[in-house]
């Protein structure tokens, strides 16, 4: 049964459109992760902005579309989020190999992307994405995390992610400061999900 039910969810996930709506669903649209994002860019306001692992964009519309380069690794997700962002500029790329244009940015945002993968190829793609930051740019990562006493939604939709690595906030503050130490870590909900909150200085 259990077998049954994370193959459907994997079925689902290669095709943008029910990816989209599997996840935005039960995050409520993903409405308390864009509320802090918003809050972020008014701090901030990064010019140039690289999101790693975009998916379908769901998150391009938050950034100026001038200064947005968004990677994703799927060509069908990067398809639907250049039809859902036609102003937005988007590769289709492993970013652990990106080479980029040599442009560095004010902000990486790694939204949901390295729960998906075990520390040697996490660390690959941090160590990707602060080649590509700007000194005095942002790091950012928001990633599933796994709490104690989660509610049963949550571990509802942990057991179906597909994402193989959510790791406990220790464990990410452990992976992440082996090559930047994090300034802000909280963990948040977002509808049934729950994540950490990462945010890395570049000096
Ligand atoms: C859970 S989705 C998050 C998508 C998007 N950041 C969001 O929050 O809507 C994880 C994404 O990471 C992408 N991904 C995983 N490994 C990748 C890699 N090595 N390079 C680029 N994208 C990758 C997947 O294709 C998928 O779109």
């Amino acid at each position: 049964m259990k077998k049954a039910l994370v193959e459907l969810a994997h079925r689902l996930a290669q095709h943008p459109l029910s990816f989209h709506y599997l996840r935005k669903l039960p995050e409520l649209g993903y409405s308390a992760t864009k509320t802090r994002l918003r809050v972020l860019l008014e701090r901030l306001s990064p010019q140039r902005v690289l999101d790693a692992g975009c998916g379908i964009g769901e998150f391009a519309h938050l950034f100026n579309p001038a200064g947005y380069v968004g990677i994703d690794i799927h060509a069908g997700y990067v398809r639907l989020a250049r039809r859902m962002n036609s102003s937005h500029h988007f590769e289709s790329a492993d970013f652990i190999t990106w080479e980029g244009g040599g442009e560095r940015f004010d902000l990486v945002l790694i939204n949901g992307v390295l729960h998906h993968l075990g520390d040697p190829d996490a660390r690959a793609l941090l160590e990707t994405a602060l080649h590509h930051t700007a000194p005095g740019g942002t790091l950012l990562l928001v990633e599933d995390v796994r709490l104690p006493n989660a509610p049963f939604g949550t571990e509802l939709i942990h057991w179906l992610d597909e994402g193989e690595f959510i790791r406990t906030p220790e464990a990410w503050r452990e992976l992440v400061e082996t090559l930047i130490p994090i300034e802000q870590g909280e963990t948040f909900r977002s509808g049934l999900c729950a994540y950490y909150w990462m945010l890395c200085r570049i000096p």
